[in-house]
């Protein structure tokens, strides 16, 4: 049979692709540009003297920021408080891809070098399943004759020898690295790659504008220049001024799908600065009630985000809601960065819900002040009872 293997150029998935071959596969290999720093060409002339069939170098940038990045950014997608999904987020898209290209090349089988510990593994397949029903899936760190022989990683530099695979001269770092557009993550924290420390930041901040249409990210304007593209506003967010600044590091343990609690530390600059501009421009144009329910569907579509439930009936639900709550949602959010934070310093928007005459202590304008006193009482009605009956109960 024919098996597209996710291959990333590194050290497991060329020993993986090898030993696809010696269990008899035809092996195409298909390898994502989501922004990450990689040479590519390399990655490419690496698998094919490993001896794969086909290789596909795919740039998904464009589409991962247009269908995947938005829809999270508008979303204010977050995991358990604090991490911005920069991993969980491109999953989904990679696995698209090579599902298309499966069923392009008549591949029966896909596979991936993701752990049987994390979610990435239940991400990529459950995307797979989804989009291709019928696929059959090759974990090899899931099956007991490749894991029993690449116990450590001795045993898969052995492989690479014996195989002709050229093995990496700088011993690999004993952690997972994982990079795109929208962020890194990596550990420990001496090694945050893609932001200057804050305390190494300038002394004075950098002022943005960024311009929303339908809650989604048009343009940047740094410091009075004006940025544009397909998706470079959030390159030029995470490339210029973050790095400079050290915005959106974080160092945290979070809940693994499969139930364990993991450690992350990840640096997401540009999508840190969009969630804050994003929320302020929406808590400006969105009705108070609309707002509320979508800010729990937006704490749902991050769950199924992080657990890999993107093509799932419910996700496609929520987004489809968030997006219609976001057809409001457009204006421009004054921010400046500095010393790792954001601040907001102003907003204006031709959607504005904000009405100075209307909370003005100086306007009365269409508001009886008397049918706040109506309000109070009717809202105290509950709370009255309850503390009598409190007291009631205390003198018995
Ligand atoms: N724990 C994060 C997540 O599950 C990031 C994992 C990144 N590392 C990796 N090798 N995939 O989304
Ligand atoms: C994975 O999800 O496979 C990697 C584990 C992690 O870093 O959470």
């Amino acid at each position: 049979g024919t098996v597209v293997l996710a291959y990333s150029g590194g050290l497991d998935t060329s020993c993986i692709l090898v030993w696809l071959k010696e269990e008899g596969y035809d092996v195409i290999t298909f390898l994502a540009n989501i922004g990450q720093e990689e040479d590519f060409d390399a990655a490419k002339k690496k698998a094919e003297s490993l001896g794969a069939k086909k290789v596909f170098i795919e740039d998904l940038r464009a589409e991962f920021v247009e269908e995947f990045i938005w829809p999270s950014v508008q979303a204010s997608a977050i995991y358990e408080d604090r991490y911005l999904l920069g991993t969980s987020v491109a999953r989904p898209c990679i696995a698209r891809r090579q599902i298309q290209i499966a069923r392009q090349e008549g591949a029966q089988y896909v596979s991936h070098g993701a752990t049987g510990k994390g979610n990435d593994q239940i991400r990529f397949e459950l995307t797979c399943y989804a989009l291709y029903p019928e696929v059959k899936i090759i974990a090899p760190w899931r099956i007991p004759e490749f894991y029993n022989r690449f116990v450590g990683r001795k045993d898969l530099m052995e492989y690479a020898k014996k195989h002709g695979i050229p093995v990496p001269v700088t011993p690999k770092a004993p952690w997972s690295m994982d990079a795109n557009l929208m962020h890194i993550s990596h550990a420990p924290a001496d090694l945050y790659l893609m932001t200057k420390s804050p305390e190494d930041a300038p002394n004075s901040p950098d002022v943005l504008e960024i311009e929303f249409k339908k809650g989604v990210c048009l343009s940047v304007y740094i410091s009075s220049s004006h940025v544009v593209g397909l998706f470079s506003p959030l390159v030029q967010l995470g490339f210029m001024i973050q790095r400079r600044h050290g915005v959106g590091r974080i160092d945290i343990v979070e809940n693994r799908f499969i139930g364990m609690k993991s450690r992350g530390i990840y640096e997401t600059p540009g999508g840190t600065i969009l969630y804050h501009a994003h929320l302020d421009i929406e808590t400006f144009t969105l009705d108070r009630e609309v707002r509320r329910i979508k800010q729990g569907l937006g704490v749902k579509f991050a769950e199924m985000l992080y657990n890999g439930f993107w093509y799932s009936p419910e996700c496609e639900f929520v987004r489809h809601c968030i997006d219609k709550s976001q057809e409001s949602v457009d204006g421009k959010v004054q921010l400046s960065v500095f010393k790792g934070q954001v601040y907001i310093l102003g907003r204006e928007s031709p959607k504005s819900l904000y009405n100075e005459e209307l909370v003005s202590m100086d306007v009365q304008g269409d508001y009886d002040p008397c049918d706040a006193s109506g309000f109070i009482k009717i809202n105290a009605v509950r709370l009255r009872e309850h503390h009598r009956l409190q007291g009631e109960h205390r003198s018995k």
